[in-house]
C-alpha cells in the first residue's frame, strides 16, 4: 500500500533519475504535528487595488503566522483581490503576485481573497470569476508541495460592510499544515448564516476548539472515519464512534485508543436515529456521515441489490438520519453536519454508476439543506469530497489504476485519511458559521472532474 514512488523521488539518485525521465516529482507534504502546528515562515499580505473588505489583517493574525508586507521567503501569501471589479483590475493581481511567487517557500500556501461574482454587474462578475481560472492554473504550476486557493467573502449583504472576520477559521485552516492535500479549491463563505443569528461562537481554547461538544462519526472503525474521530478528539470533542456490529472488535480498539465511546450500529437500521439520540443524551454538536461502501459493476451487469445497497448506505441513510436528528433537536444550535461525497460524484467513474450517483446525491443534499438548516436550526451542512486517499478501499484497486490515481493530481501523490479528517475538523470549528453548503475536494487538485 505504501507509495514507493514517493519514497524513491525522496532519494538523490531517485530524484535524478525521475527528473531525467521527465516523471512526476511529488514533494513530501508536511502535515500538522503537535510540535509543528504552523507553517515555517512569515505570511506576506498583499492587496490588488483597493480592498472591498475590512478586518483582513486581524483575521490573518489568527493564523499564528507573522503577518508582513515584505518577506524574502514567505511561507504563505494572501492576496486580497476583493476589490477587483474590472478586467483592467486583473492587472493588479499579476502585478502583486508575479514578483513574489518564486520566493514562496516549499510547501507554501497562496490564498486569494475574492468576492462573489455579481448577478447585476457583468464586469465585476467577469473579473471575480477570472480569479477562479487564475487560482486553478497557479495550483497546477506552482509545484514543490505548495497549494493555491480562492476564498470568496460576500461583500454585498453584510450590514456595515463586509468584514473578513467570518473568514477566520477558513484562513486558519488554509494557511496551516492541516490543509496539505487541499489545492485549487474555491470556498464561498456565506453571510446568510451570520444573518440568521446562529452566531459565530468564539473559540475559548484554540488548542481544543471542540471542548464541550459531542461528535458522532459513522464508519469510524477504520480508514478515514477513524482518522476523523481521532482529529475531532484531538480538538477536544467527546467522540462517539459508530460502525456496523460486524466491525465491533476493530471499532472498540479504535474507540479505546481515542478515549471515545463505541456505538456498534448499522446506520441503515430503521431505528438508527433513535439509537444515536439515545447515545447522545445532551445532543450532538457535530455529526459526521462518513460510512460508505462500494459495489462496483458496469450498469449492464449491475443487479438491483448492488445498486440499492450503495444508495441505501451512502445516501438514503444520510438523508433519513439527518432529517430525524434535526427534527428531534438532537443536533444542537451551532451544530455542524459534515457528509462525505467523493470526486467520483463530481467526475463519474467506470463501474461506479451506483457509487457516483450516491456521492453526487450528497452534494445535492448539502447545497439544498445548508441554507435552510442554518436558518431553521442554526446548523451548517457541508461535505468533503475525497480524491485518492490511501486506505484499505484504495489498496484493493489494481496496481496500474492505483498508480494513475496517485499521480493524476497537482501534488502527484495520494492523500492520507488525516487530510480528509482535517477538512472535517475545519467545518466543525465553532467559528466556521459562515462555511455552509460547501463541498471541499480533498484531492490534491485531482485532474478528474476538474
Ligand atoms: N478512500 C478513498 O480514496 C475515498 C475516496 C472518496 C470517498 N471516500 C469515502 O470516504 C468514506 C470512508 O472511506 P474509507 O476509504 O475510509 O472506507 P473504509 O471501507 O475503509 O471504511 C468505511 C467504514 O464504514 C463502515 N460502514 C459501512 N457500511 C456501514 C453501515 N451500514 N453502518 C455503519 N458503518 C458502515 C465500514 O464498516 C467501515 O469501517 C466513504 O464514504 C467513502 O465512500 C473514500
Amino acid at each position: 500500500m505504501a507509495d514507493r514512488y514517493l519514497h524513491l523521488t525522496g532519494t538523490p539518485p531517485g530524484r535524478f533519475l525521475t527528473r531525467r525521465l521527465g516523471l512526476p516529482q511529488p514533494a513530501p507534504l508536511r502535515r500538522w504535528t503537535l510540535e509543528t502546528p504552523h507553517l515555517d515562515g512569515p505570511l506576506l499580505h498583499l492587496t490588488a487595488g483597493a480592498s472591498a473588505v475590512t478586518g483582513v489583517a486581524e483575521a490573518l493574525r489568527t493564523s499564528g503566522l507573522t503577518v508582513t508586507e515584505r518577506a524574502d521567503r514567505p511561507a504563505a501569501i494572501v492576496l486580497d483581490a476583493t476589490g477587483v471589479a474590472t478586467a483592467a483590475g486583473l492587472g493588479d493581481v499579476h502585478a502583486a503576485l508575479h514578483p513574489v511567487v518564486r520566493s514562496l517557500a516549499p510547501g507554501g500556501r497562496i490564498v486569494v481573497l475574492g468576492t462573489v461574482p455579481s448577478p447585476d454587474d457583468h464586469h465585476q462578475a467577469a473579473a471575480q470569476q477570472a480569479l477562479e481560472g487564475f487560482v486553478r492554473s497557479l495550483g497546477k504550476e506552482i509545484g514543490r508541495g505548495s497549494t493555491v486557493q480562492l476564498v470568496r467573502i460576500p461583500v454585498a449583504r453584510i450590514p456595515g460592510g463586509a468584514n473578513a472576520h467570518a473568514a477566520g477559521s477558513t484562513l486558519r485552516f488554509l494557511l496551516s499544515p492541516r490543509s496539505a492535500y487541499v489545492s485549487g479549491q474555491v470556498i464561498e463563505l456565506t453571510s446568510a448564516a451570520l444573518d440568521s443569528g446562529s452566531g459565530s461562537d468564539p473559540v475559548a481554547d484554540p488548542a481544543a476548539p471542540l471542548t464541550g461538544r459531542t461528535a458522532l462519526v459513522t464508519g469510524a472503525a477504520r480508514g478515514i472515519g477513524a482518522a476523523v474521530a481521532s482529529v475531532l478528539a484531538r480538538d477536544g470533542a467527546r467522540v462517539i464512534a459508530l460502525d456496523v456490529p460486524g466491525a465491533r472488535e476493530e471499532l472498540e480498539r479504535t474507540a479505546d485508543r481515542l478515549g471515545a465511546t463505541a456505538l456498534p450500529l448499522d446506520i441503515t437500521a430503521p431505528d438508527a436515529a433513535d439509537r444515536i439520540a439515545a447515545a447522545a443524551p445532551d445532543g450532538l454538536g457535530v455529526l459526521v456521515h462518513n460510512a460508505g461502501i462500494t459495489r462496483d459493476r458496469r450498469l449492464a451487469n449491475m443487479p438491483a441489490d448492488r445498486w440499492a445497497s450503495v444508495i441505501e448506505v451512502n445516501l438514503d441513510s444520510v438523508l433519513r438520519t439527518t432529517d430525524e436528528l434535526l427534527k428531534a433537536g438532537t443536533i444542537t444550535r451551532g451544530g455542524r453536519i459534515v457528509a462525505t461525497a467523493s470526486i467520483a460524484g463530481i467526475a463519474g467513474n467506470t463501474g461506479q454508476t451506483n457509487y457516483a450517483a450516491s456521492k453526487a446525491g450528497i452534494i445535492g443534499l448539502v447545497r439544498s439543506l445548508g441554507p435552510r438548516a442554518a436558518a431553521e436550526h442554526g446548523v451548517t451542512v457541508n461535505a468533503v469530497a475525497p480524491g485518492f486517499i490511501e486506505t484499505k478501499m484504495t489498496a484493493a484497486v489494481p496496481l496500474f489504476i492505483r498508480e494513475a490515481g496517485r499521480r493524476m493530481n497537482s501534488l502527484s501523490q495520494g492523500g492520507l485519511p488525516v487530510d480528509v479528517a482535517e477538512a472535517v475538523a475545519w467545518f466543525a470549528q465553532p467559528d466556521s458559521t459562515a462555511v455552509n453548503g460547501q463541498v471541499l475536494r480533498v484531492c490534491g487538485q485531482s485532474l478528474l472532474g476538474a
